[in-house]
């Protein structure tokens, strides 16, 4: 097959170019080398046999370019943020993947397959049980009760405390920006696929980590910022009390999930779940790199939050084991593959320090009230 995978200079999509390369397939990236991802705008180590097209997904021109001879395609590029530039996620993530299938229509181009990717972001703050109440899925958490430090969600009945579940696929909830386009850009994917005869499936990928996510990309997690505030002799930044829970996942879990759903007949018409399946807090992260790091300090737990962020989330699978996948990454492996990673490649620019300051000058970083 010759896959061409946008965003394919990127984290997810150098794994999955190198995946697909070695499957036997041939393959071409479409990327715009975004300054946030790549702040040199070159692009990055690729195979020689790639064909790269430097371009955006929001150009018609861009995309026929690189769609000539693609047999399948897997849509990764995507604007992520925490800044409150709201339409740039709908221009990017949505009129992009909307132009992908007009473009598939207009000129009956054999595309026989599309992997879009989607997030977790969909699940919003998540699914919760009460005791008394049954199944919750709670609205973002107020200013008022982020500054007092109340961190977890209650019952919208009793106010009794949730305890947090695993999100499926049959309960979209998006309360933010990004989650709200990833999950238009399923919808424009699943629903103009079926409807044109174009087999589509659509992956909700929990935060995926692992070795080339780019330094310089305050979106792409906590390994890189934990790390990156070790490596400059800080103590690494948690936010709230550290005990979110997250099911952190392994990028070669990531990678197996695309390969899977590109030729399954099973996964056509369908989003999935591609989460690591173990449930981590912030704060077990946040040692568990100082271990591996072998740095003698404590994570700093000052009550700051981050406005917009949710409590506790992770993925229920189910569905996507059905197909017969797994994940294998662990959390151990996760941080010995990036370190290995990072250690060829030393972070000279202090890229933490700077996204670190930008999301507190935008408000996005903000303390709890003093006192309380
Ligand atoms: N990494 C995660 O934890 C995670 C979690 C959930 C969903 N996702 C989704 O997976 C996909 C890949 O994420 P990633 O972590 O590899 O991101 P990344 O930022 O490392 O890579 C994205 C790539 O897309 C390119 N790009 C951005 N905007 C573009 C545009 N308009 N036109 C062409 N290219 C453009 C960038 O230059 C970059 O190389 C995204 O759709 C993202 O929303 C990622």
């Amino acid at each position: 097959m010759h896959v061409l995978v946008t965003g394919g200079a990127g984290f997810i999509g150098s794994h999955v170019v190198d995946a697909l390369l070695s499957r036997g397939h041939t393959v071409a990236v479409l990327d715009s080398l975004v300054a946030r991802v790549h702040p040199e705008r070159t692009w990055p180590d690729i195979p020689p046999d790639v064909r790269r097209v430097r371009g955006d997904v929001t150009e018609r021109d861009d995309w026929l370019v690189a769609l000539e001879g693609a047999d399948a395609v897997v849509h990764l590029a995507a604007y992520q943020d925490y800044q409150a530039d709201f339409s740039r996620f709908a221009l990017v993530n949505d009129a992009g993947t909307a132009l992908l299938y007009e473009l598939l229509v207009e000129f009956s181009l054999p595309v026989r397959r599309v992997v879009v990717a989607s997030s977790q972001a969909v699940y919003g703050e998540g699914a919760y049980e009460c005791a008394n109440h049954g199944r919750q899925y709670p609205p973002p958490r107020s200013l008022a009760q982020l500054t007092r430090g109340a961190w977890d969600p209650a019952c919208s009945a009793c106010e009794a405390p949730l305890e947090p579940t695993g999100s499926s696929e049959d309960r979209p909830a998006p309360t933010n920006a990004y989650g709200i386009s990833k999950l238009a850009t399923e919808s424009y994917a699943l629903t103009l696929g079926a409807r044109h005869g174009i087999p589509t499936s659509a992956l909700r990928f929990s935060i995926i980590q692992g070795p080339r996510q780019s330094p310089a990309n305050a979106y792409s997690g906590v390994l890189r910022a934990f790390v990156g505030h070790i490596r400059h002799g800080r103590r690494p930044v948690v936010y709230e009390d550290g005990r979110q829970r997250r099911d952190y996942t392994h990028i070669r879990d990531a990678v197996s999930a695309v390969e899977l759903v590109l030729e399954h007949p099973d996964a056509v018409g369908q989003a999935f779940n591609v989460g690591g399946g173990r449930i981590t807090t912030v704060l077990e992260y946040a040692n568990a790199v100082l271990s591996a790091m072998g740095a003698d300090i404590q994570p700093d737990v000052s009550g700051r939050y981050r406005l917009g962020d949710t409590r506790h989330v992770w993925s229920d699978t189910a569905r996507i084991r059905a197909l017969g996948w797994r994940p294998t990454g662990t959390l151990d492996e996760i941080i010995r593959d990036y370190l290995a990673w990072t250690a060829d490649a030393p972070e000279g620019e202090d890229w933490t320090a700077r996204a670190l300051a930008r999301m507190e000058a935008g408000g996005v970083i903000r303390q709890v009230a003093q006192g309380d």
